[in-house]
């Protein structure tokens, strides 16, 4: 492997400064001479380029061999990880216009823990300690969000607040998530490689397997397939504290694209009955956003009711992102996670376990009353 790492490092010279620049987290590569930066949550154009398309193609090979995968026009997608445990994904010409396009997802060296999500005002304070209190007494989470908004992220944090005496396996296709100290089995799945003789196994099969496999809590790094009915299923049935992240721009999006991802299964259940083992199986939709200011937020947590009688999902937020001004100076958005003066229906809960948080937490600061009475 090291005689790979060299190699990989070598044919990556021309972008080492950004590899090694803890302050950027993603690099674009639009060709050879088009690299961009995303850093703390702006993009960047920059001077680094690759000699030409040969250079760069012949280090997209030396990864591809290194993590045992074809890179040709015949095999024109690549995902892989770097040695430092950076996700890339690559593709060429035919199936880009660009030549060959390049992302590399970096993640920080340090693991980001609760507090830091804090500091960056990613969450408030009192919804962190919010969020952890719904770890403690096992509700079922989904962490919603578009491509690249922390989701995955905030799912690492929030298992990490997940006791040591409980079992968690972890579903994913590639392995990004990383708890230390706790009980935890991890599942990856496989793609299908005729060529090997390499059957595929994907989630749905995976979630089968852990559920006989003795878990306390089951987490799905990315539910993006029939798998979701599995996972609704798994919820209501007494596996209490699973969580797992959808691809949605908001909480109401969040259940539906659940919904939607239930019926590929192929399932005879009728819609108002799928509708509801969804809302019976989900508590909260915790909302991950990148604003217009490039900075990661939670926008909302919500929780989920039930179904109205329309076949909506009846949703209360219980913390949301509210703005309150705009820097003039750097444009960053100036606001707070607040919470949104609804007292959830497992507050007994929080007050019988004798939790501390009591219910004027829930309370809208006056700053976000008075907005509501002006609009
Ligand atoms: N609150 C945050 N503040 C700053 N950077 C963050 C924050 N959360 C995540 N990041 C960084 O943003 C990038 C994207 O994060 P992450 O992989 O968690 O997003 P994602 O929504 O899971 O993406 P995808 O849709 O590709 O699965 C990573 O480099 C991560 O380290
Ligand atoms: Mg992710």
């Amino acid at each position: 492997m090291s005689v790979f790492n060299d190699a990989i490092q070598n044919f990556l010279s021309p972008i080492s400064d950004l590899l090694d620049d803890e302050s950027i987290s993603e690099i674009m590569i639009n060709g050879p001479f088009e690299i961009y930066i995303e850093s703390k949550g702006k993009i960047i154009r920059t001077d680094n380029r690759f000699k030409d398309n040969d250079n760069l193609m012949a280090a997209m090979r030396a990864i591809a061999q290194a993590v045992g995968k074809k890179f040709d026009e015949d095999d024109p997608r690549l995902d892989a990880h770097l040695p430092d445990g950076s996700r890339l994904a690559a593709v060429i010409s035919p199936i880009s216009t660009n030549g060959t396009v390049v992302s590399i997802r970096k993640f920080f060296k340090e693991k980001i823990i609760l507090n830091d999500l804090i500091e960056w005002g990613a969450l408030s304070k009192d919804a962190a300690r919010f969020l952890d209190i719904c770890i403690y007494l096992g509700k079922n989470m989904l962490v919603s969000g578009g491509t690249g908004s922390g989701k995955t992220t905030l799912l690492n944090v929030l298992a990490s607040r997940i006791s040591d005496n409980q079992r968690i396996i972890i579903i994913e296709d590639t392995k990004e998530m990383d708890l230390d100290d706790q009980h935890v089995v991890h599942l990856i799945t496989r793609k299908e490689d005729p060529a090997q003789n390499i059957k595929a196994v994907g989630t749905k099969e995976l979630l089968h397997s852990a559920m006989r496999l003795r878990p306390d809590r089951i987490i799905v790094g990315e539910v993006r397939g029939a798998e979701a009915l599995d996972l609704v299923n798994a919820m209501n049935t007494g596996h209490d504290g699973s969580m797992g992240t959808v691809h949605a721009n908001n909480p109401p999006e969040a259940c539906l694209r659940l919904e939607t991802l239930c019926l590929q299964a192929k399932t005879s259940i009728p819609a108002n009955s799928l509708k509801l083992m969804i809302s019976n199986a989900v508590n909260l939709i915790v909302q991950t956003k990148r604003f217009s200011d490039g900075k990661r937020r939670v926008s909302h947590i919500s929780e989920l009711l039930g179904v109205n009688d329309n076949g909506s999902y009846r949703l209360k937020d219980i913390f949301k992102w509210v703005q309150k001004s705009k820097d003039p100076e750097t444009g960053d958005l100036v606001g707070e996670l607040v919470a949104c003066q609804y007292l959830p229906t497992f507050f007994d809960q929080i007050k019988v376990n004798r939790l501390p948080f009591p219910s004027s937490k829930f309370e809208a600061p006056d700053w976000v009353k008075k907005i509501k009475k002006a609009a």
